[in-house]
């Protein structure tokens, strides 16, 4: 088998973003024979569709007539976090092989049934989180796992979008579904990019979660207002005393130098790492403004293909699964792609955690803006602190728990 015959489930904002280039503009593209597509929102569907020439027999509203319809190898899904496992799940039983953006899924009830299901059919999962393959994370990685830093004691991550990428009054607003900022969080889009790097590099086990939220911003967006949080800060203990703070938002003035505004700085017993991961190298001055533009992300390369870890992180988990339908993936690889850290299960427990944290906290609604009455000014929100094995317990059950923290 040369190229696997691929459907998509979900055609929204992430695939316009990245995956659109992956499928047909990229070193991967040859592997990949797009073949189908399901997306209920009609009109995502249609654009998509048509700039690509799938045929009206091979578009569908409900992924499942399509599972049915169609012969395919694998799937991707792009669905919303809480819609991954319903269609993950359908797909793994039908024999195929599945990537599913980044977080695996909304809760650790849904990842654990993904990954059961993997396990089950015996096939493949392999959720993109691309900033695994970004080098600089990559080579911190390395570096603090041969033990040259140390320890880890206590780091600091941060990542913060521009505005425009949550607020819906944007002329094309840039996600798909217009309630996306109030359905998720700045944790679910994007504490679990750092959550996840951060664990890639130290390995460690996280123990209990606490978050804080603030709603000042959002709220006040005209004529549509966002009832969600601008701003989290996650705080993750972990086995062995290491802290973590993960600050995450979509609120920075669009005059911000990137989309993403973002950096960590790890410090440890015998050294300091600092990533200042919005500093790719390349510093734009135009009259748009002044900009940083990462390459290493995505590089639009002059002869219009596209390359960078945004592409070669899923293009390299359809390599394996290439490999896998050909009898040319050893089982140590089949192994590792099936471990739990590297299906995000405990990025997806930090994730729920912290939201759960959240919902279970305080929050300053009094209309005493400094705090006299309720001890918390309007809009913050304080977490309760989570305990994660009792999280754990409490959603799979004591010998579900056990597999995955020991
Ligand atoms: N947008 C990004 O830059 C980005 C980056 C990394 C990861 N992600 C992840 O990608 C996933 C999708 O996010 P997005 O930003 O594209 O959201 P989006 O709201 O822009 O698009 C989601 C799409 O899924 C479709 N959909 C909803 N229910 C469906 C169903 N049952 N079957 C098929 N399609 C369905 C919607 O109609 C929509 O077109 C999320 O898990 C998100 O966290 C997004």
């Amino acid at each position: 088998m040369e190229k696997l015959r691929l459907g998509i489930i979900g055609v929204g904002s992430v695939v316009r973003e990245i995956y659109r280039h992956l499928y047909f503009h990229s070193d991967y593209s040859r592997l990949l024979d797009i073949v189908a597509v399901a997306d209920p929102n009609e009109a995502f569907r249609a654009a998509f569709c048509d700039m690509y020439n799938i045929p009206p027999q091979r578009q569908f509203a409900d992924y499942a007539d399509m599972l049915a319809a169609v012969d395919l190898d694998a799937v991707q899904v792009n669905t919303p976090d809480h819609i991954h496992a319903a269609p993950t799940i359908a797909a793994l039983e039908a024999g195929l092989d599945v990537v599913v953006p980044k977080p695996t899924a909304a809760t650790i009830a849904d990842a654990h049934a993904m990954i059961h299901a993997a396990q089950k059919a015996g096939r493949l999962l392999a959720i993109d989180f691309h900033k695994r393959e970004d080098p600089r994370i990559q080579q911190c990685k390395a570096r603090y796992q041969s033990g040259r830093y140390g320890q880890l004691q206590s780091t600091t991550w941060y990542m913060l979008d521009k505005l425009s990428v949550a607020d819906p009054n944007e002329e094309t607003p840039f996600f798909a579904s217009p309630n996306f900022a109030e359905v998720n969080t700045p944790i679910s889009f994007l504490t679990v990019h750092m959550c996840d790097a951060l664990m890639q590099i130290v390995n460690l086990m996280p123990v209990e979660v606490r978050a804080t939220g603030y709603s000042q911003k959002l709220p006040a967006l005209t004529p549509r207002p966002v009832k969600g949080y601008d701003l989290c800060d996650t705080e993750i203990r972990f086995r062995g005393g290491a802290l973590a703070h993960i600050i995450t938002g979509w609120h920075l003035p669009n005059t911000a130098h990137a989309t993403t505004v973002q950096s960590s700085r790890l410090i440890c017993t015998d050294g300091m790492v600092d990533l200042d991961l919005d500093k790719p190298g390349y510093h734009e001055l135009h009259p748009d403004g002044i900009s940083e533009v990462n390459p290493l992300f995505l590089n639009f390369e002059h002869d219009g293909s596209v390359t960078g870890y945004g592409i070669s992180s899923p293009g390299r988990m359809y390599q394996k699964f290439l490999a896998y339908r050909n009898g040319q993936l050893s089982s140590e690889e089949v192994a590792q792609m099936a471990d739990p850290m590297r299906l995000g299960f405990f990025t997806t427990l930090v994730c729920q955690a912290a939201e759960d944290s959240l919902r279970e906290g305080q929050t300053g609604a009094d209309g005493v803006a400094d705090g006299v009455t309720d001890g918390v000014t309007d809009g913050v929100t304080v977490g309760r602190p989570i305990d994660l094995r009792s999280l754990c317990v409490r959603q799979l059950g004591e010998d579900a728990a056990g597999q995955y923290l020991g």
